[in-house]
This record gives C-alpha cells, structure tokens and sequence, in this order.
C-alpha cells in the first residue's frame, strides 16, 4: 500500500513537471515576438524563445535538419547577420572558428531573443510544406513497415532518387521533426512511400508504425545531397545498404531500372538475420530478368531455423570479395550506420572507386 502510494506520488510529480515544463514554453512564446528576416526579404514575426530552427519554419522556410535539431548534423547552417544569441559548444564543434567568423551558425541552436536577420542559401529555399495522407501500412521485416502515402491538394513532390523528406510530429510540449528517405521512384509525383523501422523507444517511429490510413501528416522537402543524378546513371553503379539505408536505394534502383539499366548495377543489402531483410524475393527476381543487375544479400546472424544457405558476415566483407571491372567508373551510393558505412568506403576506395564518387548519408546523429 506504501509502495503504491510513492509510485502514485512520483507519476503525479512528473506530470506536473511536464505541465509546468510546457506551460513555461507555452509562456515564452507569449512573451513577445520578433522580427525574422531572411535575405533581406519581408520581416516575419515569429514567438521569442524558440530556436530559429521552427521559427523559419512558422516563416516558411524549411532547412535540412536530419539529427531533428539537436545540433549534431551540421545540416541547418545559416549566416546570422544581426541579433544571434550566444554560440553554442555544439557550434564550436561543428562550425570552424572561420566559420563561426564568417557569422556562419546552426539555426537549431540560436534561440530567438530579439529581432534578427539572417541569411539562408538559395540552394536550401527550395523545399516546401506538404501534407500527405497515409494510404497503406504494410510489414514488410520484423519492425520495418513500408508506408504509402499520397499528396493533397494541388502539389506535387518533385525530388530526386536518393533524396529524404521530414516528417513533424507535434508532442505536448514541442514540435519534433525527423528524417525519412523516400523509398519510391521520382516518377510517382503524387505520392512516396517511406520504409520506417522501428526504433526501441524511438517517438516517431513508434508513431509511424501504428498509423492507420487516412492519417495526414505534415511533411517538409525534398532534402539531401546524396542523390541520383542524370549524370551518374550513366556510369555503372554499386549500391550498398545496411537494414533500412535500403529505402533510398530503392528510390535509385527504382529509377535505373525504369532507365533500362543502361550499366551494371550491383546491390549489396546487409541485413541480421532474414527476418530483417526485405524485398529479398523482388530483387531475386529482377536480378533473374536482367542480367545488368546483380544482387548480394548477407546476413550477420542468421537464425538456425532460417535455413539461409547465403553469405553470411558483415556486408563490406561481402563487397571486398567481389570483382568490379572499371571500378574507376563507379558511382556507390552507401546507407546505413556510420560504422559500417566507413567499413564499406574503406573497402569500395581500395578496390579502385574514387572517394569523391562515393556519395553517404548516415541515418544515425546522435
Ligand atoms: C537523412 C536521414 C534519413 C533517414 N531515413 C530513414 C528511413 O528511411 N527509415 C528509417 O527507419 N529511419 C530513417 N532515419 C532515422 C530517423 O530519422 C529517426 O532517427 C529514427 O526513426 C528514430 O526516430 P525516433 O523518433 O523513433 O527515435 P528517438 O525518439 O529520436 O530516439 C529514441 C532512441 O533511439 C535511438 N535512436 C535514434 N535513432 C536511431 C536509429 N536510426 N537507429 C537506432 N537507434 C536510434 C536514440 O539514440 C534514442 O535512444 C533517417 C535519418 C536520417 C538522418
Ligand atoms: S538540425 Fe541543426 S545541427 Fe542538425
């Protein structure tokens, strides 16, 4: 009974901590607003107390964010030219002292405190605000689903093979945003679909998986530099994935096999077990109906009960046994987490490809 009553006191003192925790941001906010201007244009007047990362986006400016603003990414970098708060350590990390010289600064982490103007590149304008509304939730591995989704109203999604979206989830006291890559092809201009796992623990991806079509959502893009140019098509291509640094993969491989395949194209996915591998029998598949495409799962830990006859280890181990004629005409593009991402560099530079055609995007910011 004693036991039951500290329990029922400490759920009780940690509500109130919430509350008052969002009420004080709530309070900030209402607190006054100030001047936003970007590049000289027309003031907008966002709440005081935020960052400037959420506050550009109440302005309508959508910058890349892919560590959801906790200054770990480098992605969200704008010039402050007038009215910055102090620089974070986060920025000194980051940003080099020329750098932080040249007014340079991470947006999600100066907090609005006055008026202030700012300067965004051109190159970050282009992504837009869309809502989009989920059409169907599918299991495709153990704590993966692939999520179909279409645009409304009048928009279309105009991206690039590669290239990822984020995704705002409103919790009681914040806004969050994180990052999805999209796994369809660019040819599909009124919808996307996203291949999101589920992470222990994790906020959005929880939500994600027990969405129920119909929800609409509020998405920001196209964002990303590793992408899929009409340039690079042309070269032969290797592909390499760990889990579900699939999805942009797919979105690439999509697109070369609508081109035809006009080089070789070689897929590496690396996966635990079979459980988490996914689209195995599709790729089997096109691998047998076009013999430009060549298919390489390995599993780390396969199960006993899997009987999976495949390779089997680390899938850099797996690439390092491959021969690759004109390795210095590839073009890789590798996802999945950092660590294995430098294995596979490592290995793709010592077969010959050049660094500077080996285009990365880490999933994993923290
Ligand atoms: C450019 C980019 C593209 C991405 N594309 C995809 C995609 O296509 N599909 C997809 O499923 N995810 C993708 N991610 C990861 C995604 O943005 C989220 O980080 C992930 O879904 C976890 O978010 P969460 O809110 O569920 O977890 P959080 O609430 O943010 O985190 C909860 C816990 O999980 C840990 N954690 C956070 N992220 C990961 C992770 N990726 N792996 C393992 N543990 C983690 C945290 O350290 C924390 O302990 C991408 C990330 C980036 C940067
Ligand atoms: S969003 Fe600012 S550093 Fe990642």
């Amino acid at each position: 009974m004693q036991a039951l009553l500290v329990v029922l006191l400490i759920n009780a003192f940690i509500f109130i901590l919430c509350a008052l925790v969002a009420l004080s941001g709530q309070f900030l906010r209402q607190s006054g607003e100030a001047d936003l201007t970007v590049n000289k244009g027309v003031a907008h007047q966002v709440g005081r107390g935020q960052s400037l990362l959420p506050a550009l986006a109440e302005a309508g400016v959508f910058l890349p964010a892919a560590c959801g603003g906790k200054g770990t990414c480098g992605r969200c970098e704008v010039k402050v030219i007038a009215g910055g708060s102090a620089v974070t350590p986060m920025e000194t990390i980051l940003l080099s002292p020329q750098h932080l010289q040249a007014l340079a600064r991470l947006a999600c982490q100066v907090k609005i405190r006055q008026n202030i103007e700012i300067e965004v590149a051109e190159s970050l304008l282009a992504a837009k605000l869309l809502r989009a509304r989920l059409e169907s939730s599918q299991t495709v591995a153990e704590d993966i689903k692939t999520l179909q989704f279409s645009i409304q109203g009048n928009e279309e999604l105009v991206f690039k093979p590669g290239q990822y979206l984020q995704i705002f989830y409103q919790m009681p006291w914040e806004r969050v945003l994180r990052a999805y890559s999209i796994s369809s092809p660019d040819s599909v201009k009124n919808g996307f679909s996203l291949d999101v796992q589920r992470v222990s623990g994790g906020v959005v991806s929880s939500y994600l998986h027990q969405l129920q079509p119909g929800v609409e959502l509020e998405i920001s893009g196209p964002f990303g530099e590793m992408f899929l140019s009409d340039e690079n098509a042309h070269y032969p291509i290797i592909l390499v994935a760990g889990g579900v640094g699939l999805a942009p993969l797919r979105s690439i491989l999509e697109k070369l096999r609508e081109l035809g395949f006009q080089k070789p194209v070689w897929l590496f996915h690396g996966a635990r077990s079979r459980r988490n591998l996914y689209c195995e029998e599709y790729f089997r598949d096109l691998a047998k109906s076009n013999e430009s495409f060549r298919y390489f799962p390995a599993l780390s830990n396969p199960l006993l009960e899997e009987g999976w006859v495949g390779s089997r280890g680390m899938i850099h181990e797996l690439l390092e046994q491959q021969q690759f004629a004109d390795a210095a005409a590839v073009v890789a593009f590798v996802c999945g987490p950092t660590p294995m991402m430098q294995a596979v560099t490592k290995v793709l530079v010592a077969k010959g490809v050049a660094s500077d055609r080996i285009l990365t995007d880490p999933f994993d910011f923290s």
